[in-house]
């Protein structure tokens, strides 16, 4: 799904036409606070979009006003074509939004939820029956479907909400953190779902907190921090952003830890949790070296792990946070 060719159809490289959504020199401020200080946002139809950010960055602000939610301060969008202020209702009928809080009205049954928004889309009876009944089947809630929508565990509300914003079939959907706090089966479900989506042509703009999600889903990744887009590109375009990648030692004994410090020369020394980390791009080759050169010394690590960098560090680089203590090691040979 990374680096899909747009625009690939007719051979022809991405024009105007083709970009769902084309935003440019947003700017928005609450008082003082500066949220959105001109960002530029392209996305090609059929593909999907990611924002990243830490929380606060102003990500739904982004979606607000790309969805005719929320005006802002200066810039220019167009979504399908259509200006978000001089064509708003244009807009409002080819796009679909999954707000980050959900709007599913507790007191009525999931089904009525979705026949609710089958009459706001203005579906006839019939076609809002049909509807209905095909997204309560998709989304796998055909048992729950009588029940109050109060009833539903977060998981199930989520996935009406998302249901509730496909009833009238939109060409390009703002998902705003569709996953957090799904189970891993119900986010994998999720992407399922959007990978359909975009694969039956529909354009996604996703925000969402889980890198690994950006990473599984999106064809393109923007960065938002202090109200700009501080990187943009596939997910691995991002990945060549930044260094990082080592092997990491752990020693359970502190003397075997203190003899490997001394003689390996450019680790980085962790004293309290017993472990070096040697830069290397963990390759077959590099790895060898390493193993070789334990054993020549005597030395046995208890756990080797290979560290790539992934879009956490990316994230982490770029937004100006520090690493968490935990790293993600893609894999351990023990
Ligand atoms: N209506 C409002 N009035 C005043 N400040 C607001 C308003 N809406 C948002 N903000 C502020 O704008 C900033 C960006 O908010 P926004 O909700 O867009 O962030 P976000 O990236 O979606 O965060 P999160 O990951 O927590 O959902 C925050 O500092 C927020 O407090
Ligand atoms: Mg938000």
């Amino acid at each position: 799904m990374l680096n899909r060719p747009v625009g690939s159809l007719c051979g022809m490289t991405t024009t105007d036409h083709e970009l769902a959504i084309a935003a440019t020199g947003l700017r928005k401020s609450y008082g003082d606070k500066t949220v959105l200080d001109g960002i530029d946002i392209q996305v090609p139809a059929g593909t999907i979009f990611s924002l990243l950010g830490p929380n606060g960055a102003g990500k739904t602000t982004a979606v607000g006003i790309l969805s005719t939610l929320i005006r802002a301060d200066a810039g220019q969008a167009r979504i399908a074509g259509h200006d978000v202020i001089a064509g708003a209702q244009a807009v409002r009928a080819a796009i679909g939004v999954t707000g980050q809080f959900s709007a599913v009205d507790g007191l009525i049954t999931g089904e009525e939820n979705m026949l609710l928004m089958a009459d706001l889309q203005h579906l006839s009876r019939q076609e809002g029956r049909r509807v209905t009944a095909e997204l309560l089947e998709r989304f796998d809630l055909v048992e729950a479907a009588k029940k109050p929508a109060s009833t539903y565990s977060g998981g199930m509300k989520r996935r009406l909400d998302i249901a509730m914003t496909l009833v009238g079939d939109p060409r390009i959907i703002f998902l705003d953190e569709p996953t957090t706090g799904l189970d891993p089966r119900s986010r994998h479900t999720m992407w399922q779902i959007i990978r359909e989506l975009v694969s039956a042509g529909t354009t996604v703009f996703l925000t969402t907190q889980y890198l690994d999600e950006a990473d599984q889903l999106a064809d393109r990744i923007a960065v938002l921090n202090g109200g700009k887009l501080v990187a943009q590109g596939s997910a691995a375009e991002l990945k060549r952003l930044v260094p990082g990648g080592h092997v990491r030692l752990r020693f359970a004994e502190p003397v075997a830890y203190e003899r490997a410090a001394t003689a390996l020369r450019e680790t980085v020394r962790d004293d309290e949790a017993l472990t070096l980390q040697i830069p290397s791009d963990g390759s077959q080759r590099e790895l060898r070296a390493i193993l070789d050169w334990l054993d020549a010394a005597g030395i046995e690590a208890d756990e080797l792990s290979v560290h790539t960098p992934d879009l956490d560090d990316v994230f982490f680089a770029l937004t100006g946070s520090s690493v968490p203590a935990q790293t993600t090691d893609k894999e351990t040979v023990r």
